[in-house]
């Protein structure tokens, strides 16, 4: 039987160290969780997840939010398989939920260059939502030329490439339980 902490995973040979275990991903999950189910009380909250990296902390997020709420997903993709964006972002799929006078919150797995995010949020204000805000597992500490203000943040990280809890490299380690740091002879091979 495979192990419910997941360390059996063949995947973990791959990463140069782990960044946050599957228990510090949860208890973070937890608190974010607790925060916006304050903050969105008696609030139409709509979450939207962005494909197809954010799914795993989505179900995660939404299991510990106490307050009723709908979710929806759209589809961007910027990453073209390789570990930099190629600065354009295709949108393959909008909304289905009429989002008009809601309370909308993105979450998306991790903010790079804010290109994937800053297209969204222009697609998701043609409804006239009552409101729209961020919550990003991870912020990548980088120079941006595009301001994305983010109201929930999991964890600040390194400018590094990481897989795990959804993300991916070449749609592969998004089953990890964990978020690692990719080994760069894995992408530069
Ligand atoms: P941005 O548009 O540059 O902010 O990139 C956002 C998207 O790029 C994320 O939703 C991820 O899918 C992908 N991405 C950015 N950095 C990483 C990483 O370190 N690992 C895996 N995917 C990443
Ligand atoms: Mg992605």
């Amino acid at each position: 039987m495979a192990k419910t902490d997941g360390s059996d995973n063949q995947l973990y040979g791959n990463l140069t160290s782990v960044m946050y275990s599957q228990a510090d991903l949860a208890k973070r999950t937890h608190e974010l969780g607790e925060e916006i189910s304050r903050d969105y009380k008696g609030r139409p909250l709509v979450l939207i997840n962005i494909l197809k990296g954010g799914i795993v902390f989505l179900a995660d997020l939404m299991r510990t939010i106490t307050i009723p709420h709908a979710f929806d997903v759209v589809g961007a993709s910027s990453y073209r398989g390789g570990t930099s964006t190629s600065g354009k972002v295709t949108i393959t799929k909008d909304a289905d939920l009429d989002l008009r006078g809601k309370d909308l919150l993105l979450v998306e797995d991790i903010l790079d260059t804010g290109v994937t995010l800053n297209v969204v949020c222009e697609l998701l204000l043609i409804q006239q939502p009552a409101s729209l805000e961020i919550c990003c597992l991870l912020n990548k500490k980088r120079e941006r030329k595009l301001k994305v203000p983010l109201k929930y943040v999991g964890f600040e990280i390194p400018d590094e490439f990481v897989v795990g809890y959804g993300l991916d490299y070449k749609e592969q380690y998004r089953n990890l339980p964990c978020i690692g740091i990719l080994k760069p002879e894995v992408y530069s091979a």
